[in-house]
Formats: structure tokens, sequence, C-alpha cells
């Protein structure tokens, strides 16, 4: 018997000091009842005192035989101190790195009992449920492990997404945006885990963000296949501009008229959340950036945008670019240099346009040729 023992965090304003989560964040745990007991993960340490709580009414007065950490990052170790006051002798599980980890974080910690496990190890609970243990190195931390009770999947951060419980949004979207925020950089080894958890049949996965997925499994497995592999879920456009006095947004916004296309969407750096612009410049097979230049380099918002992008492997896309400069441009050359270095295998197509203030007629004529080129 499994039982959910998390709690949504609706307080946090921004997720790791950055990300915006306006329906806040669950931190999930569950308690796997069989002969023993074991507690799946603790939550933030905010969170703590609801936390037990929850565990204390699903127990019947037990106390639980083994505590197992699956993720070190703080948001799901936060309540260990917390539980180990309450519950002292239980058992904590961990890798080698879990528990070097655990010192790290919480010095002052006293461990009474600890099991340390290894990859493919077992741990049985009873005559019902017995853990598999999975390591998942990068996915998100490098001492991040998975376990499998009979086809279901603990999968730590992995399938999770922002939103806490009680709200139902998109998973699709938040789970997008928080795959290429949090975990993006490391699609190679999320292939690798999707790859490794093929034997294991797994018909459930429970999260440590966001519902248990079941119905929507091979929904939400294809999607990590295409986003771990860096594969653009739609053939579309998407523009990102970024402009001072609006000269450059007026051609961002002629192009985007004239493309005409449903698959395409136009969004201001400046005043768009950049996670959320991270997300859709990984959905889209093709982007056009258009950026003035400023100090000699370019404009804030769009150098940020590149970083964020550069960080997460960001490849495989077709890139259009627009630059604006009075007197000497030098965003379009500074992009491409962000794409020669930074990113893999893009393609930059012409014509590259470069203006000098306001549209000119010469702007038209090379905007209705890049509409022709993304168009194909
Ligand atoms: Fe939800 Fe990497 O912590």
């Amino acid at each position: 018997m499994i039982k959910y023992v998390g709690v949504d965090d609706l307080n946090v304003d921004l997720f790791e000091s950055q990300y915006v989560v306006k329906n806040g964040m669950s931190y999930n745990s569950y308690v796997i009842y069989d002969e023993k007991i074991a507690v799946m993960d603790t939550v933030e340490f905010a969170y703590a005192n609801e936390w037990l709580e929850n565990i204390k009414k699903v127990l019947n007065k037990k106390v639980p035989d083994y505590l197992v950490l699956h993720h070190m990052e703080p948001d799901h170790s936060g309540a260990v101190q917390a539980f180990l006051k309450k519950y002292p002798t239980t058992t904590v599980v961990g890798n080698a790195k879990t528990f070097v980890m655990l010192k790290q974080f919480y010095p002052q910690l006293v461990l009474a009992n600890k099991k340390e496990v290894k990859d493919g190890d077992k741990i049985s609970l009873g005559k019902n449920d017995s853990l598999t243990f999975v390591f998942a190195p990068m996915v998100h931390w490098p001492e991040v492990m998975m376990s499998v009770d009979n086809g279901i999947l603990f999968s730590a951060d992995a399938f999770g997404k922002f939103g806490a419980l009680k709200f139902e949004d998109n998973w699709d979207d938040e789970a997008r945006r928080y795959y290429h925020g949090i975990i993006g950089k490391y699609g190679v080894q999320v292939n690798q885990l999707i790859k490794k958890l093929t034997p294991f049949n797994i018909r459930a996965i429970l999260p440590l963000h966001g519902p248990i997925i079941k119905e929507t499994l091979a929904h939400v497995i294809d999607l990590y296949t295409k986003w771990s592999t860096y594969q653009p879920e739609d053939n579309g456009v998407c523009i990102f501009y970024a402009s001072i006095y609006g000269n450059t947004r007026k051609a961002a916004m002629r192009l985007y008229d004239q493309l005409q296309m449903k698959n395409s969407e136009i969004i201001d750096l400046a005043r768009f959340d950049l996670s959320e612009a991270v997300s859709k410049a990984f959905y889209y097979k093709k982007i056009v950036l258009a950026c003035p230049t400023y100090n000699g380099d370019l404009f804030p918002v769009m150098k940020t945008f590149l970083n964020a992008l550069a960080e997460r492997n960001y490849q495989g896309r077709t890139i259009a670019l627009i630059e604006n400069g009075s007197w000497a441009p030098i965003a379009n050359k500074k992009m491409k240099e962000y794409i020669d270095v930074y990113f893999k295998n893009c393609d930059i197509i012409t014509p590259t346009i470069t203006m000098k203030g306001a549209i000119t007629s010469d702007t038209v004529q090379q905007l209705n040729l890049l509409v022709g080129a993304l168009k194909k």
C-alpha cells in the first residue's frame, strides 16, 4: 500500500529563487506500508510539521523502518532532521554520495542507522513491496537515484512539473518549463535513464513534484524522449525580440504578421518570463532573434536569453537573425558568435537583416525574403 504524505507549497514566490511559480509547488513524499514501512523522501524545511503530521496519520502508531533519500536538494531533504528527531531509530537509505551531501547540508545530523545502497540493489519491505534502486546521476544532481516497486517508479525530480497539486494546470506546459529550466542541461543522462528503465515495465511514475503519471505515461515518455534528445515538438517559428524604442519590434511584428502561420509565436524578451521563453525556444524548430546593438554588445535581455539557452545545450534548430544599430550595428555578429560557440548543429538562414533605425523599403524586402525562407 502506497500513501501520499507530501505537501503543497503555496507561499513560494520563486522556486529555486529564480522560477516564477504562480501556482506554487508540490514536494511529494510517500509512505509504503508493508511488513516494513518506508518513507520516500522528505519535504522542504518549512513544511516539516505538516509532512510529519501526514506521516503520523498513516503509520498507525508504528515507526518507519526506512527513510529513503532519492535526492539531496533541500526541497526534498529539508525535513530530514525533523524526521530523525521524531524517529531516531529509522534507517536512512541513500548511496555513497547521498551520505556525503547529508553531512554537507546538515552537519549536526546524527545518524543512528544508515544503509548505503548501490545501483541495482534491492530492499524487500515484505510480501508485496520491494524497492530496486536505479541510480540516475545528474538527473538532476550527482547523487540522484530512483527506486522501482512493482513497476511503480519513484523518479526524484524527473517527470516533475511546477505547480501545487491542488491546481489542475496544463501538464505539458509546466512540465516542459520545469524540464528545460531545471534538468534540460542533462539531456544525455535523461536519455540514458529512459533506456535504463525499459526492463522495469514501468506502469506509473511518482515524481517529487507534480501529479502521479499513469494514464498519460506513454505521452510523457514520448515528450521526455524528445526533450532529452533536444528534438523540437513543432516545426513552427518563434520570434524572440528585444526593442528599445519600437523599431526592432515593428520589424519583428511585420515578420510575424506576414508569416501567417498557426504554429508561430512572437515574444518580447523584456516582458516575458525567461523560463517560459527558454521552453518555447526548445519547443519550436525555427527561431528568429531580433536585437538592437547596445553598448557595443547585445541588448541585455537577449544576452541573458542566449546564455540561458547555451547553459541548456541548445541545439539542432534553424535560426534567423535581425539586428538594429544606428551607427555601428554589431548584434548579428554577437548572436552568430553565440550560435557558433555555444549552440550545436544550428543553421543560420539567410537573409540576415540589418536595420539602422526605422524599417526601410530595403528592410521590407529582406523581411519578405525571410518569410519565404522560414516557410520552407
Ligand atoms: Fe526538486 Fe533537484 O530538486
